[in-house]
């Protein structure tokens, strides 16, 4: 029972079974002096067994109530429930996230994240990705190594947690031919924003005989894949998120596409001091997104910003054939993917100008040694797809329990 009005002779019980909500009606006249001592004593939260009839609400149509016949009390608490409907600062309800989960809003965005995870493995299936799991703990970064989170490793040195699991991906791919993998990874990420967590989980996908463009496609079917499972499933859930779904229904193909040289260009017309090779950066996407109504790629990165595996376009070597997929509405991105290098001397040379222990990537250089083809792959940020599809406006809602660099509990 999430909340209880009125008093004496007749109390409204709010009722929560995880499926939905529904108000218990119970008139003292109509039922036993014991369950209406039972429903005066009962507090936020107390767990109940009821019985009764269930009938039209007599004023709003279409919602239906139960007029309580019985009542049983499986454990009242001895304390008030520390989340009242006043408002609390988010630092109390993060410290109280085990108990703030209960909330109908925040019950909403978990039943969109089950339908996000659900719509990618339907279309991902059915485009011929079977899953592939790709390890937690590994010999080196695949993203960069400044945001790594190390740990010693018995007698093998030091490990590391995935930030990705793309490399395994792209060993697999020779094995099944299109694979994908789910899971959490792992960013020691210093960046306090609101698109940032330390633990959040990621899909990959990657395919052999997939091309740049091919790619991106693939990335947009997927995404409006989703959009339109929300769409259809979770029609409650947004509405008790007061969620716009007139941004959604828009989501279709095809999608806009623009080079990185483009939109740096539009960037520093609408007045950012963005540079010829820098990444976009938060202010870029949110201005950048909010003035199209569609999610946007945004293609061909310098090379040099870019990670090691990454090939480069054979037009033009200074670029990769990479995109970062934004989202509209100011939420940016929700996809990174490439074309890889599928080259074994091209990579080698890589691997040696970023720095990177050769010897840990012996394998991976191994790919490009024994039948390698040319192939690509993306990687989505889950809660960062759900913060859109669900309008929440920092990530850390959209997961059951975020990880922060300044947060850890409970
Ligand atoms: O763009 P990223 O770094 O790409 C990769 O890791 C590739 N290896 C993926 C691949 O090609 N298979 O990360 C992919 C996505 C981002 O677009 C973003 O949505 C999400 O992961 N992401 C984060 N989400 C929450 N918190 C963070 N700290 C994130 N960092 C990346
Ligand atoms: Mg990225």
């Amino acid at each position: 029972m999430y909340n209880k009005r009125g008093s004496g002779k007749l109390y409204f019980l709010q009722l929560r079974d995880g499926t939905g909500t529904t108000q218990g009606v119970v008139v003292a006249d109509d039922v036993s002096t014991e369950v209406v001592e039972l429903a005066e004593q009962l507090k936020m939260e107390s767990s109940v067994i009821v019985k009764g009839k269930v009938v039209a609400h007599p004023k709003h149509e279409g919602v239906f109530e139960m007029q309580v016949t019985d009542l049983h009390a499986v454990q009242i608490p001895e304390e008030d429930y520390p989340i009242s409907k006043k408002e609390h600062g988010p630092d109390f309800l993060l410290t109280n996230r085990h108990l703030w989960l209960r909330s109908p809003k925040q019950r909403a965005i978990q039943v969109i994240r089950n339908t996000v995870i659900n719509a990618t493995y339907e279309y991902l299936n059915n485009e011929g990705f079977i899953k592939i799991d790709s390890p937690i703990l590994t010999p080196a970064a695949c993203e960069g190594t400044t945001t790594l989170f190390e740990l010693e490793y018995f007698e093998e040195g030091m490990a590391y947690l995935s930030q990705s699991g793309q490399l395994y991906l792209e060993a697999a791919i020779f094995s099944v031919g299109r694979c994908f993998d789910f899971g959490p990874v792992f960013r020691a990420e210093k960046s306090k924003t609101r698109r940032h967590l330390t633990e959040f989980w990621m899909m990959d996908a990657e395919a052999a005989f997939v091309e740049h463009e091919e790619n991106m496609k693939i990335q947009e079917g997927l995404i409006c894949h989703i959009v339109k499972k929300v769409l259809e499933l979770n029609q409650a859930e947004l509405k008790t998120l007061e969620r716009d779904i007139e941004p959604l229904k828009k989501i279709e193909a095809p999608f806009i596409y623009k080079t990185h040289a483009e939109v740096v260009a539009e960037l520093r017309e609408m007045g950012s001091d963005i540079g010829e090779k820098d990444d976009l950066g938060a202010d870029d996407e949110t201005i950048l997104t909010k003035k199209y109504d569609k999610p946007i790629f945004v293609e061909k990165y310098p090379a040099e910003v870019k990670a090691f595996y990454m090939k480069r376009d054979p037009d033009d070597p200074s670029v990769a054939l990479c995109s970062d997929l934004l989202a509209p509405e100011g939420y940016g991105e929700i996809i990174g993917g490439s074309q890889r290098e599928d080259d074994y001397e091209t990579l080698l040379s890589r691997v040696r100008e970023h720095n990177l222990p050769e010897e840990a990537f012996s394998w991976y250089l191994d790919l490009r040694k024994y039948g390698s083809v040319p192939h690509s792959g993306f990687g989505y940020g889950l809660e960062r797809i759900v913060a859109w599809v669900s309008g929440t406006e920092h990530i850390r809602e959209t997961i059951p329990f975020p990880r922060m660099i300044y947060r850890i509990y409970p």
